[in-house]
């Protein structure tokens, strides 16, 4: 377990510090999260608290695990009791919660297990928070990382904004509907100081091969079929994890206290048309054959409620903050899948052992 928080404080002199605690840190988003705060803030120590659930991968974390403001702790955010001993000891003046089960078809076998972590895991760090902060809530920010998914599918048009009224179809978003709720009402009751965050569909290094992106890339390099669900017209809109991270910086730094801000990419895909472009660059990279990935595209039986389309309205975040994604879709997709090509040992680390027996259990 890391040391206490004065001993840092003395040495980082006069410049303004901060006790963060990062949860899910070394999941997909988490660790791109912890990497942009421990590198661009030396003078801020950041505690990652991550149970290392299958998503959970500290290997993502090798290239900053030695620097002097990082410190990993492992812990369930289902304990409360430890939860509860962490904060009394670290004394963090900040939380970003990312910590979560965050897969719909996983959700769909096991509804409970997204209750507990999504939904008790994040009101024991609210109560954890509370307990610390009660009667000094000065500079303190519970920041919780929700998802699109809350609001439930559009048809053909319009965007899901701010105000748009909560509609989870899933296990998966119902525990994160739930949870922002309880974010919300700890604000409203306690007055706790917290900012919501909603973002899309995200994409990039480091996410676990179960999500669409990198379960097609894996599958396309061991040349295994690509299943589709149902007609692969559904739309998701993309964005790539690195500005996320950035967004969810500013909204951290300078967003406003008790507000949502919707995080997305203005980047909409039918999955088929995503699937194709991906099996385009996937010839290319690999030196094979034109068409050969698409060959591998087989529908197969639709998720049980399935979400037609997401689509963000990120126009607050954009002209509240200034903040705008950095890179297009095609250059995003194109470092994904050079991430994936030269980290080969990630991916077969990634993918054996249990990966196999939910991989059997979901598509066969
Ligand atoms: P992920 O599944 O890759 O990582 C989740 C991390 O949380 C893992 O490191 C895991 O070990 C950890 N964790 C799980 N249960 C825990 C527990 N009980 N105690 C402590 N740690 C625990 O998830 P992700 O895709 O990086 O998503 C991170 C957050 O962002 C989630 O809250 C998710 O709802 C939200 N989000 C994700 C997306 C997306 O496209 N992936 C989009 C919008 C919002
Ligand atoms: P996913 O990456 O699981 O994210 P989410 O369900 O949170 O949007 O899925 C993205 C889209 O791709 C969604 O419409 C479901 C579809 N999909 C498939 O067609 N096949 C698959 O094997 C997976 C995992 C997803």
């Amino acid at each position: 377990m890391a040391k206490s928080k004065n001993k840092y404080r003395l040495k980082m002199g006069n410049k303004p510090t901060k006790n963060i605690l990062i949860t899910g840190g070394a999941g997909f988003i988490g660790s791109h999260v912890v990497r942009l705060f421990v590198n661009k803030y030396p003078n801020y120590q950041i505690f990652n608290l991550d149970v290392l659930t299958y998503a959970g991968n500290l290997e993502n974390l090798t290239d900053i695990q030695e620097k002097p403001n990082y410190h990993f702790i492992k812990a369930d955010i289902n304990n409360a009791k430890e939860i509860n001993t962490i904060f009394n000891e670290h004394k963090f003046d900040s939380v970003i919660h990312l910590a979560a089960e965050s897969h719909v078809d996983r959700s769909i076998y096991d509804p409970l297990a997204f209750v507990k972590t999504n939904v008790i895991g994040t009101m024991n760090l609210l109560n954890a928070a509370l307990e610390i902060w009660k009667g000094d809530l000065e500079g303190k920010l519970f920041y919780h990382i929700s998802t699109d998914e809350v609001y439930g599918t559009l048809d053909e048009t319009g965007l899901f904004t701010e105000t748009t009224a909560y509609a989870p179809n899933s296990p998966y978003s119902a525990s994160k509907a739930s949870s922002d709720h309880f974010v919300r009402a700890y604000g409203e009751t306690y007055d706790l100081p917290y900012i919501i965050s909603n973002c899309s569909n995200n994409y990039g290094p480091n996410q676990f091969p179960e999500k669409l992106i990198p379960l097609f890339i894996h599958n396309i390099i061991e040349e295994k079929p690509l299943p589709v669900y149902g007609d692969g017209k559904y739309t998701r809109d993309w964005l790539y994890v690195i500005d996320h991270a950035s967004a969810i910086d500013l909204a951290f730094h300078k967003g406003k206290n008790k507000e949502t801000y919707n995080i997305g990419g203005f980047n909409e895909w039918q999955n088929i048309d995503l699937i194709k472009i991906l099996c385009e660059f996937m010839d290319e990279k690999l030196g094979r054959e034109k068409g050969s990935s698409a060959k591998l595209i087989t529908y197969i039986k639709d998720r049980p409620g399935h979400d037609k389309r997401y689509a963000i309205d990120a126009t607050k975040i954009s002209k509240e903050l200034g903040w705008k994604p950095s890179v297009t879709f095609e250059e995003g997709l194109g470092k994904t899948i050079d991430w994936y090509l030269g980290n080969e040992e990630w991916l077969i680390n990634v993918t054996s052992g249990k990966y196999q027996k939910y991989y059997d259990k979901q598509y066969s």
